[in-house]
């Protein structure tokens, strides 16, 4: 996605070794205009797929999530980090280690929101370890339904998250796609679409 990539040349910023600052835009602030286009350009690329409904993880899978799930007039729900008060009944969980973090965390959704008849497209903000992607998929498998693909905002390719992912299956689909950071510079490869 063009304009995406322009973007990240314009306001990411390459700290350290691996890590891809996007907090003006998309981790922290959200340029809703940019989700709103992202939106469309998924909803475009799956809206012969059969999905019936878009599944992230908390916090910042949730701006892209909703504009895809607006963008394809499909509901969208969030998995949880900490388990709430409220959910009282019917939990599904996986376990997610996080490589960047090194902490393993529970992360939840309620098995209400998740029927064997779903068709689910996730999308998350990053890829990195692919970790938090092969979290939801056990969640949305254990609920029965299918995983239709996985659409991402930024993949880190040079880490294993989509080899993990196609390995079992799933089908990958990133809006950019960094290749390594050279000097300080963003190096993109090709992107899905
Ligand atoms: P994985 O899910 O692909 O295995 O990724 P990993 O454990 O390595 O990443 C843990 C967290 O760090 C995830 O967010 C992920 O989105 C984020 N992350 C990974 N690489 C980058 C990067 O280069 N830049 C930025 N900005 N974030 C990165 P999280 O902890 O779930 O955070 P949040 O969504 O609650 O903000």
């Amino acid at each position: 996605m063009k304009l995406l990539e322009e973007r990240i040349l314009k306001d990411g910023q390459v700290l350290g070794e691996n890590i891809l600052k996007v907090d003006s835009f998309l981790t922290h602030q959200v340029d809703y205009q940019l989700m709103k286009e992202i939106g469309k350009v998924f909803a475009d690329h799956f809206k012969n797929a059969g999905i019936t409904k878009v599944v992230t993880i908390e916090a910042s899978g949730i701006a892209p999530a909703i504009y895809v799930a607006e963008s394809l007039g499909l509901p969208m729900v969030f998995a949880k980090k900490a388990k709430n008060i409220t959910m009282t009944e019917g939990i599904l969980t996986a376990e997610v280690y996080s490589f960047t973090k090194q902490v393993t965390s529970q992360v939840s959704i309620a098995s209400k929101f998740i029927s064997q008849d779903d068709k689910v497209l996730i999308i998350d903000d990053f890829l990195a370890n692919g970790q938090a992607a092969k979290g939801l998929i056990e969640i949305i498998t254990q609920a029965g339904a299918k995983v239709a693909a996985v659409g991402i905002v930024v993949e880190k390719s040079f880490q294993d998250g989509r080899e993990l992912l196609e390995k079992e299956g799933v089908n990958v689909v990133s809006l950019a796609r960094l290749a390594a950071f050279e000097n300080g510079q963003v190096v993109f490869t090709q992107a899905d679409i």
